[in-house]
């Protein structure tokens, strides 16, 4: 069982990344093999709408993403962990995102048959208030992204109230809830 963390925060140790670590700890403890990924050390350019994927289905920008694709392609289940930046996902979540406009193209209108296995999906999202609609607005991208790739949307963690480095340390019960999150994740 192979998990694939991905971290969208800008900055490192952010609250985002630290509950991700914890739902990385649980899927290990439960014997998976799991790998982080940091999207804002990755060289990713944003989808140019060039066209590029209308005839393959395949991404022709040669960049950090090549990484990526292969890396959730081997995965079993993924993690993806964003900070709420107004009142959405993080620029790098959604650059991400929007880098899998090739399956999407792949998927829906070249009919390609893409994998057999259906992979799970966990989201973790931190945020400096507790507004539900900003939750909701990152919810509703993930889905999408999820649905796009075969990723069953499984479980989700939403953290508010947290703003600054490390405030998620002192959120006992939510760290509690990543790690068991992740546990449940390899034994779904
Ligand atoms: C550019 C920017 C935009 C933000 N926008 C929002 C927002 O719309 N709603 C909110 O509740 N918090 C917002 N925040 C606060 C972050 O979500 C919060 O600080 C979070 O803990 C950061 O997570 P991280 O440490 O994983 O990066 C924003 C922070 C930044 C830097």
């Amino acid at each position: 069982m192979k998990v694939v963390g991905i971290s969208g925060s800008p900055r490192r140790s952010g609250n985002s990344e630290i509950l991700l670590d914890r739902a990385l700890e649980g899927a290990m403890s439960t014997g998976a093999d799991v790998e982080k990924i940091v999207l804002n050390e990755l060289d990713i350019r944003s989808c140019q709408e060039c066209g590029g994927c209308d005839k393959a289905g395949v991404c022709v920008i040669a960049d950090g993403m090549g990484h990526l694709y292969k890396t959730l392609d081997k995965a079993d289940a993924i993690i993806v962990s964003s900070p709420v930046f107004f009142a959405s996902l993080s620029a790098q979540t959604k650059m991400m995102i929007d880098r899998f406009q090739c399956e999407w193209m792949a998927k829906y209108m070249l009919k390609k048959a893409m994998r057999k296995k259906r992979r799970k999906g966990l989201f973790i999202c931190v945020a400096g208030s507790h507004r539900n609609d900003h939750f909701d607005n990152a919810r509703s991208v993930i889905k999408a992204f999820f649905a796009t790739l075969d990723i069953e949307y499984c479980s989700e963690l939403f953290c508010g109230g947290i703003e600054k480095m490390r405030d998620v340390d002192n959120e006992e019960k939510a760290l509690n809830k990543a790690y068991a999150l992740g546990m449940k994740l390899v034994k779904l």
